[in-house]
């Protein structure tokens, strides 16, 4: 049967007891984790550390399933053989490029999803312009919808949707986006990484509606352990055009992961904090604060990193690195020609994340 994808804003206003319950909940959740988050001083430590996450569990539902080591060595070496690791880094890039756009334009436009979707899949086919994308159902081979068919219509639904995310109303910012996201997937409007566009799409609006100052919450790792019902939810939306159990799902994901989230922060300034005085300790003659930063600002660290966080020539960042090495804090290992070392107690906190 073929249901009609329809037009945003949906004409229900969802003021029921059950959504603004949860909704209660999930806004003091976030609200933790964007005042938390904003007490550690380099942001970008923490974004990139979750971000390595993040492109990792997004990919898995599009089973890359790729290993954290795999994942440093694609980032290192640009003509890395692995192709699954390489699409968690485009992953990664695209997050990065889509926030800067939305705090560059302060609005989300089909272009800039357009751009979000090239970089992950790394082609320019952008919008479907040939017919005959159909959605299955992954175990039977059944197919249980079938998106807007021509360009022209695609075109329309994703005006429709751009003007529904920057046009305020009535309606909970964080409503609206579970209602985005279900309008972004059923339009489809790529051939392919409609999933991880989408996925992105999420924590952008999450920053646009200012409800974090940072992309660091992400719902792949939830979707993926709650799949069926993110299947089921859509199917139920689209055939009742019931949006309560969908809306509720996606407020409860974002508050499990909100805290979890905030758990991942705290463990990983733990860490920095035991590793620092270790430093500190042991290695006295070259320890500073940017030097620490720099440990964490990858999981891997080079050469040339050091010269420039530290300011010192080649050769004394070498000698830095090589103490470094002996004293426990980093393990090295020759990629390509470069010499990459690593920051295991960071990389194992990420991987039992
Ligand atoms: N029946 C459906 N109705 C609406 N959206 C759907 C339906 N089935 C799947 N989707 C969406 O389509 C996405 C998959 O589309 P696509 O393969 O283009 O994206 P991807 O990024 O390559 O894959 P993935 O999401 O699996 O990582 C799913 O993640 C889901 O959000
Ligand atoms: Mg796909």
């Amino acid at each position: 049967m073929k249901h009609e994808l329809k037009m945003l804003p949906p004409e229900d206003n969802f003021r029921t007891v059950r959504i603004l319950e949860q909704l209660a909940r999930t806004n003091r959740a976030l609200a933790e984790l964007k005042g938390y988050a904003r007490t550690i001083p380099n942001q970008h430590i923490l974004i990139n550390a979750i971000t390595i996450n993040e492109a990792k569990d997004s990919s898995e539902i599009e089973n890359i399933v790729t290993t954290h080591d795999e994942i440093y060595k694609a980032m290192t070496q640009s003509n890395y053989k692995n192709e699954s690791a390489k699409e968690v880094v485009d992953y990664r890039s695209a997050i990065w490029r889509g926030y800067n756009l939305v705090k560059e334009k302060e609005i989300i436009t089909t272009n800039i999803l357009v751009e979000i979707q090239s970089i992950i899949e790394h082609n320019n086919a952008g919008i479907r312009k040939i017919p005959g994308t159909v959605l299955k159902n992954s175990k039977t081979g059944e197919v249980v919808y079938t998106p807007p068919e021509t360009e022209k219509e695609v075109r329309e639904y994703l005006k429709n949707l751009e003007e529904y995310i920057n046009t305020d109303d009535m309606i909970d910012p964080l409503i609206k986006l579970a209602i985005i996201h279900y309008q972004f997937e059923s339009i489809h409007p790529f051939y392919d990484g409609n999933g991880r566009t989408g996925r992105i799409l999420n924590i952008l609006y999450l920053v646009l509606k200012d409800l974090l100052d940072s992309p660091i919450l992400y719902l792949s790792r939830y979707i993926n352990d709650n799949k069926q019902t993110y299947y089921k939810l859509f199917k139920e939306v689209r055939e009742t055009n019931n949006f309560e159990e969908w809306i509720i799902y996606i407020l409860i994901g974002i508050e499990e992961t909100a805290e979890e989230t905030m758990k991942l922060i705290k463990d990983i300034q733990s860490e920095m904090e035991i590793y620092g005085e270790e430093l500190k300790e042991k290695l006295p003659k070259i320890y500073s604060k940017e030097l620490l930063e720099g440990l964490f600002f990858e999981v891997y660290t080079k050469i040339n990193y050091i010269e420039n966080i530290c300011g010192v020539t080649r050769k004394t960042a070498m000698s830095y690195l090589n103490q470094l090495e002996e004293a426990g804090f980093l393990s090295s290992e020759k990629i390509g020609r470069d010499r990459i070392y690593k920051n295991d107690r960071l990389i194992n906190l990420l991987k039992n994340k």
